[in-house]
């Protein structure tokens, strides 16, 4: 897989990895889990390879733990309910073996971060890893020990409501972003009390479902599957996490669950990984209906044979193991195979030896600390996408027109995925403006109780509270349950009649700013023409409104940028910034053209270009792009030389000036193309980034090294190969533009 760049950032990131790797597999603990496995019955092995949903205090749940018939559950939150079951387990099972317990910490426990996709547009891995060692904190106050998390899913596909829970469609940045999750949860030492077991998932390909549409089949050629797919996964490995969680897909005609390739061959073959495998909830039995098994029994074998080591929920494992291993099914290595891995994780989380919670040690849950993480990481998602005439930042003096369902909706800005937050400890944009500004200068009107409402009797008090106000402030986009698992959308324009309003409160001629709350990028094509200024705020958690607040009234200026591309239609998706090039690559120079449509194709295929005549071939927003209050310019591109030799590394610099008047931040991000390989190569790949602060007038060189290692790719044999040839290589604000330079790998 792809090594790193070596800027000051990724020397930081290199290092870190080495120091918070985790080692699973000690002699000490392999010897103890020898000598347990020798004592255990089948039945209790089994047991250990069997996690339930709690349902906590009830008889045969208990008797079950007590019979070493359950190794793991999930979703209890209860301290004492943990406890208890925990004191069943290793005070009156017969081996004494601790639970591992499960539970979805996707951003946050109690204090919500954004949502991963805004997490991820921070470009910021330091952030990322604080946030979650907070949510490990939290969640292993209540008793939790192991987080069904980091989610590391590319998404070329903005309908698939899951989009919201990754990092968004870069490779690179996903693992950066999910091996940050993976130190914040675990920290350097699994078996400190404040350590949770990480899970990267789902494995693998799932975020490729067919339409958008969740569950849906997969077809990935193994080359994109070791291109673009796996990449996140290997980097969590390297960076110590100890569980896996399989996917819901069928990928090209084996779900996920019963599929040894990915799982044998792949995972626990090449890259040696030694933590376990858990199932998705019920993804075992679910290859009945995929068609791949015909009956429990045999999704039971599948799965085990395809090496997954833990069921999730369903019961195939415990009513059929034992008769599979008398049939010959299966065999007694496999599923020692299956304990061994599953101990290794309790052992390395101390459980043997610590399986108590006690609550003294923790800190409170949502404390202001705590909150001041979740909002310097919300300011940071934020990405400003439009700002005409420099309306934003706003002044103090202005009076605002407040309006739009997600202004004060404190439920839902924590987004999906946020089971533990609550609404109470949420701060929303109208309390936040109540906090900053006189209430004289706020006119507050909803105008739509929630993102998918229609009634439009509550428009003409909006337009006269607009009229009333200096500035027009709406806040809109989705509720919540517009994305997250099995929520996806076929329309990505903004739902309900929201758009109707925002028509209505433009004829009030009042600059306009609008703010989206959103699981997913948005089409919004049909109205940019009527607002001024757009800052993209994802779902920003328990602290969107303070941050949002900052951001608007010029406290700060926003510095997110995108990390997944933004359509102008539906109909362009998939469209993702590192595509291939095509033999007849768009180039909107050559045509008479609106934008990017020609207007004079005619019917020969002489000239004819890839491109869509009705929405042509660029996006709304591309990755990378964002806006800044400040402005930066890009000069001075130096390569250390115009060839290199296979092996060796060459540094790429540039010169990055603030040459607006406020202090910023810039994402500065490397690109490269590969121009001829053996295998075609995208048009541009991002290989490094790095955040920087500049006061006005600043300058800062910015430099990156590249080896030879960091422009290999999957080859003909799926082996990483990195080839001789001419390459290009940008420093720029985004993945279009920036600084081009040319060298070659020599022979
Ligand atoms: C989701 C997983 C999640 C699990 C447990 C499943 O439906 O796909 O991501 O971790 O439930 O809640």
């Amino acid at each position: 897989m792809k090594k790193t760049i070596f800027s000051t950032i990724a020397f930081t990131f290199i290092f870190s990895t080495a120091v918070f790797s985790i080692e699973l597999v000690t002699s000490e603990t392999e010897k103890k889990i020898d000598a347990l496995i020798e004592k255990m019955t089948l039945e209790e092995k089994i047991g250990q390879m069997t996690q339930r949903n709690a349902r906590s205090g009830s008889e045969p749940f208990e008797g079950m733990i007590r019979d070493g018939k359950i190794g793991s559950i999930l979703n209890e939150v209860n301290v004492e309910a943990v406890n208890r079951a925990q004191k069943i387990a290793v005070e009156e099972s017969r081996l004494a073996i601790p639970l591992i317990v499960g539970r979805d910490v996707i951003h946050g426990f109690r204090t919500i971060f954004p949502i991963p996709l805004g997490l991820a547009a921070t470009w910021n891995p330091q952030l990322v890893e604080e946030g979650s060692r907070i949510a490990a904190l939290e969640a292993r106050s209540v008793g939790v020990n192991w987080t069904f998390a980091p989610m590391m899913d590319i998404a070329r596909d903005p309908r698939w409501g899951r989009i919201a829970e990754g990092y968004g469609e870069d490779p690179y940045l996903a693992s950066r972003m999910a091996a940050a999750m993976v130190r914040g949860f675990q920290s350097d030492d699994l078996a400190s009390p404040n350590a949770l077991a990480a899970c990267m998932k789902h494995f693998v390909g799932y975020g490729a479902a067919i339409g958008g549409r969740d569950y849906n089949t997969t077809y990935i050629p193994e080359l994109l599957l070791r291109d673009i797919y796996l990449p996140p996964f290997k980097a969590s490995v390297d960076a110590g996490a100890a569980t896996l969680m399989t996917a819901f897909n069928d990928l090209n005609g084996v779900p996920a669950t019963g599929n040894a390739f990915i799982l044998r061959d792949i995972l626990k073959g090449e890259w040696a990984f030694q933590g376990f495998v858990v199932s998705d909830w019920a993804s075992v039995t679910q290859m009945v209906p995929h068609g791949y098994c015909a009956d429990h029994k045999e999704a039971a074998e599948k799965a085990v044979v395809a090496g997954v080591d833990m069921e999730m929920e369903t019961p195939s494992y415990a009513d059929h193991i034992a008769e599979l291993l008398d049939e010959g099914a299966l065999t007694l290595e496999m599923i020692d195979d299956a304990v061994r891995r599953i101990l290794r994780v309790k052992f390395a989380l101390g459980l043997f030896d610590n399986p108590y919670t006690d609550t003294a040690h923790y800190p409170t849950l949502a404390n202001e600390k705590h909150l001041a993480a979740a909002k310097e990481a919300a300011k940071q998602s934020v990405v400003l996408l439009k700002n005409d005439g420099h309306l934003l930042p706003l002044s103090k003096e202005m009076s605002v027109a407040v309006i739009g369902p997600l202004a004060d909706a404190p439920q839902e800005q924590l987004g999906t995925w946020a089971f533990d937050g609550r609404a109470e400890e949420s701060q929303t944009p109208l309390t936040a403006l109540r906090d900053f500004l006189s209430p004289e200068k706020i006119n507050y009107v909803q105008a739509l109780p929630y993102s998918r409402a229609k009634e439009t009797h509550d428009f003409d008090q909006a337009a006269q509270a607009a009229e009333r106000s200096d500035v027009v402030l709406l806040f809109m986009g989705e509720e919540a349950i517009l994305s997250g698992e099995a929520h996806c959308r076929a329309n990505l324009d903004l739902p309900g009649a929201q758009e109707q309003l925002i028509k209505v409160i433009a004829s009030a001629g009042k600059p306009i700013v609008l703010v989206v709350m959103a699981g997913r990028p948005l089409t919004m094509g049909n109205i940019l023409e009527h607002i001024d200024a757009l800052l993209y705020a994802f779902h920003p958690g328990s602290m969107g409104g303070p941050a949002v607040v900052d951001l608007l009234f010029g406290i700060d200026s926003p510095s997110g940028k995108l990390t997944v591309t933004f359509p102008k239609v539906v109909g362009q998706i998939p469209m993702y910034y590192n595509h291939k090039n095509t033999g007849r690559p768009p180039q909107a120079s050559s045509w008479v053209h609106i934008d990017d449509i020609p207007l004079n194709a005619w019917q020969t295929s002489l000239g004819n270009e890839s491109h869509y005549l009705d929405a042509g071939f660029t996006p709304q927003y591309p990755f990378g792009y964002g806006l800044s209050y400040t402005t930066f310019e890009y000069k001075d591109l130096q390569l250390s030389s115009p060839a290199i030799k296979m092996g060796e590394a060459l540094t790429v610099s540039a010169v990055i000036r603030n040459s607006g008047a406020m202090r910023a931040t810039e994402i500065v991000q490397l690109y490269c193309r590969d121009l001829a390989a053996s295998i075609t190569r995208p048009v541009r790949e991002l290989k490094g980034f790095e955040r920087i602060t500049l006061e006005p007038g600043e300058c800062r060189t910015v430099e990156f090294v590249l080896t030879t290692e960091d422009l290999a790719f999957p080859g003909p044999d799926m082996k990483m190969v990195a080839e001789p040839g001419a390459f290009h290589v940008w420093i720029a604000p985004s993945s279009e533009g920036g600084l081009m330079g040319e060298f070659s790998i020599a022979e």
